[in-house]
């Protein structure tokens, strides 16, 4: 058998992240013994693992029910809750019951959410399928839905039971989407640990190949990172707040771009923004702005973005949740592993740390 790492997120109610291969079956038979119905959420290209996971499950008694919904952001809808609610009320969930939420980091927050909601809380089980869902999504408690006015605005800290990352299923997604979800894991390794980087320098096709072992070492590294700053500070009154290097601006490209960008891509440019500011404030080495554009676009993720573009990025920067008062705030860098919170950065400063990434030609 290959290589099981346990994680424990160490948070009120604590919980274990399992990573490994092929261990998904396993790992939720156990955590359902006893359990009487349990709701699997599910995206259209999980039909067959959902499928197996209630042929399997069944056999010792718990019943399945299986719910699949809309791709990516499409699934986080209060349409697509009351779906779930709907199941879940005609089937009589009761609060010993469990919901399953299989999939990316749409189908885990959306999951999350529902049993968060159902009978102010059931359990979760988390079974993320992407390398973005594994270290970051289906980690910490963070779920929600989205309305018209804007991504996330309604959702609950809800923790879950038990992660599964089973790295058998990223063997089938296409390259470009463990490579942008790899973005997540260059954030983990630029926040706090600096061997996540040292595993993409000396051999990226190793790390990004799901079926090495420094993948597994990779992701699981990623997930302490996240495991260990959540464990500390639940609902982001101090350092969960780094886990934000490079959202402040990831996010209003998210939003330039109409949520048609992947997650990690915008990030990328985000990142390379806050390591700019971080230069520009006096803090952080050339070196290590130089490592992040390096590292980043040996993972094929983006550096630039165009430099007609600013105004609306700096005026959606400040509309973002994350602005606290009327101040803007960026994770910025002293160093490797040395994240803190810069507050505040004059217009000059933002202006010439975009104009150092701003693509002219566009
Ligand atoms: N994705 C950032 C957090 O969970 O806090």
């Amino acid at each position: 058998m290959s290589e099981v790492t346990t994680i424990r997120v160490e948070t009120a109610d604590e919980y274990d992240v399992v990573i490994g291969r092929e261990v998904l079956l396993d790992q939720l038979r156990e955590a359902l013994t006893e359990v009487d119905k349990v709701l699997v959420v599910h995206q259209p290209s999980l039909s067959t693992v959902a499928d197996e996971l209630k042929r399997e499950i069944e056999v010792s008694g718990t019943q399945l029910f299986l719910a699949e919904i809309p791709d990516a952001e499409d699934a986080k809808r209060i349409e697509v809750a009351q779906f779930l609610w709907q199941i879940m009320g005609q089937a009589d969930f009761t609060r010993t019951d469990v919901v399953v939420g299989l999939g990316g980091g749409a189908a885990t927050d959306l999951a999350g959410f529902v049993a968060a909601t159902w009978l102010r809380g059931v359990s979760v089980v988390q079974v993320p399928t992407t390398v973005l869902g594994m270290v970051d999504a289906a980690v910490g408690g963070k779920t929600g839905i989205n309305t018209e006015l804007g991504k996330n605005l309604v959702g609950a800290f809800h923790q879950p039971s038990l992660v599964i990352a089973d790295l058998a299923l990223t063997d089938t997604l296409d390259r470009k989407e463990i490579l942008t979800g790899f973005a997540e894991v260059v954030k983990c390794g630029f926040i706090a640990d600096e061997r996540i980087l040292e595993l993409l320098e000396s051999d990226l096709e190793a790390t990004t190949n799901p079926g090495a072992p420094q993948f597994h070492e990779a992701v699981s590294r990623a997930i302490r990172v996240k495991a260990e700053i959540v464990a500390g500070d639940t609902r982001e009154h101090g350092r969960r707040e780094f886990l934000n290097y490079g959202h402040t601006l990831g996010h209003a490209i998210e939003h330039a771009e109409r949520y048609q960008w992947r997650h990690g891509a915008a990030i990328s440019i985000g990142m390379v923004f806050a390591a700019e500011l971080g230069r520009l404030a006096g803090r952080l080495d050339d070196a290590t702005v130089a490592r992040h554009r390096r590292i980043l676009s040996s993972l094929n993720l983006p550096l630039q973005y165009p430099a007609n573009r600013w105004k609306t990025l700096r005026a959606t920067m400040q509309r973002d949740k994350k602005t606290r008062g009327s101040m803007l705030r960026f994770i910025v860098l002293d160093g490797v592993g040395r994240p803190r919170v810069l507050e505040g950065p004059d217009q000059t400063m933002l202006f010439t740390a975009y104009q150092s990434l701003a693509d002219e030609q566009e």
